[in-house]
């Protein structure tokens, strides 16, 4: 099975009701651990590579890593995606080099700017049978002083979304409902606008997939580990899982994860080199970081997205749309 775009993913989530679950990669062991995490639950997957990701790792070992992955996890339904595409050259890049998704993030932009960079990637994309996630709204921390009209201007308007929707033919939207993107994500109580989110799902197409961003929900078991073994990383809050399981049931179909990654690898690893001073093998203490994003990846997979097992449905559907 070659790499996969994500409709067919969305629209067996829809129905289900579950949430594709879309983790960044930047090299080979975080690759290999969500991988086997996903095999091991049969479930579908998004890989997304952010721009600081092709940065850090070049974009040609990022498509060969995750080529190899796809070849190592039997039949998978996976896609690539390029996260936060600032503008259409890099957009066109990804479509070009191998990706079967990307988001064009013109959120900083006014909205009709933003409609027109996303209808411009829309064209180049869909004529090449890559699919793509746009973003409307701005991510940020609900503040309890917020005032209304600014919690307004940073959220996502559902009259908006529709507007946008129709008028650039995304195939999926990313929207601002209280999440943000990083380990400190609410000063008090978490709180997402569910009423809001409610309310875009009712204003677009019928089972049209929002897109959660920010959506890490920050393990205190790993911000504990980190702290224990030398880290210090304090204060740092999530989205609790539960909120991601009400968020899925009302209508989100893929949830971005980078922070539980970044935090479960660290863990392992701080505390495999405080447990043995005396290793230098990257190796060792690699595979402990590996390790520690498949089990958190499997509880993500199984407890929180709900879409372990959904391979093989998602996998029939795409070869009856081949036909
Ligand atoms: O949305 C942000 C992702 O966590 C990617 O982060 O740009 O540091 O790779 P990055
Ligand atoms: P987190 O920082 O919550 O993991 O969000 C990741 C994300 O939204 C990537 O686009
Ligand atoms: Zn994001």
């Amino acid at each position: 099975m070659p790499l996969v775009t994500t409709k067919e993913m969305f629209k067996k989530a829809a129905e289900g009701k579950y949430a594709i679950g879309a983790f960044n990669v930047n090299n080979m062991e975080i690759i290999q651990g969500i991988v086997e995490a996903a095999k091991e639950e049969q479930a579908p997957l998004i890989l997304q590579v952010s721009a600081g990701a092709r940065k850090y790792a070049k974009h040609v070992y990022l498509v060969k890593l995750v080529e190899a992955a796809l070849e190592d996890s039997g039949d998978l339904p996976i896609a690539l995606h390029l996260d936060h595409g600032e503008d259409f050259e890099i957009c066109k890049t990804c479509i070009d080099g191998g990706f079967t998704s990307v988001m064009i993030d013109g959120s900083r932009l006014p909205f009709e700017e933003n409609i027109a960079l996303t209808k411009k990637v829309v064209e180049y994309a869909h004529e090449r049978g890559v699919v793509v996630e746009a973003e409307l709204g701005k991510l940020a921390g609900i503040e309890d002083n917020v005032k209304v009209a600014e919690h307004e201007a940073i959220f996502t308007d559902p009259d908006q979304a529709a507007e946008f929707v129709e008028r650039t033919g995304v195939d999926s939207l990313a929207v601002a409902i209280g999440t943000s993107h990083g380990a400190y994500k609410f000063k008090g109580e978490p709180r997402l606008d569910f009423e809001r989110l409610q309310r875009i799902v009712e204003k677009l197409p019928k089972d049209f997939p929002i897109v959660l961003h920010g959506a890490s929900s920050v393990l205190p078991e790993f911000v504990e580990m980190c702290n224990k073994y030398g880290g210090n990383i304090p204060g740092a809050k999530g989205v609790p899982e539960e909120m991601l399981r009400k968020a899925a049931e009302l209508g989100v179909r893929k949830i971005n994860i980078d922070t539980d990654l970044r935090l479960a690898m660290t863990a392992a690893i701080r505390k495999h080199l405080f447990e043995h001073p005396d290793h230098f093998d990257p190796r060792q203490y690699l595979k402990d970081g590996r390790e520690a994003i498949k089990e958190m990846v499997k509880h993500k997979l199984r407890n929180v997205l709900g879409c372990s097992g959904k391979a093989p449905e998602i996998l029939e559907e795409i070869k009856k749309n081949r036909g």
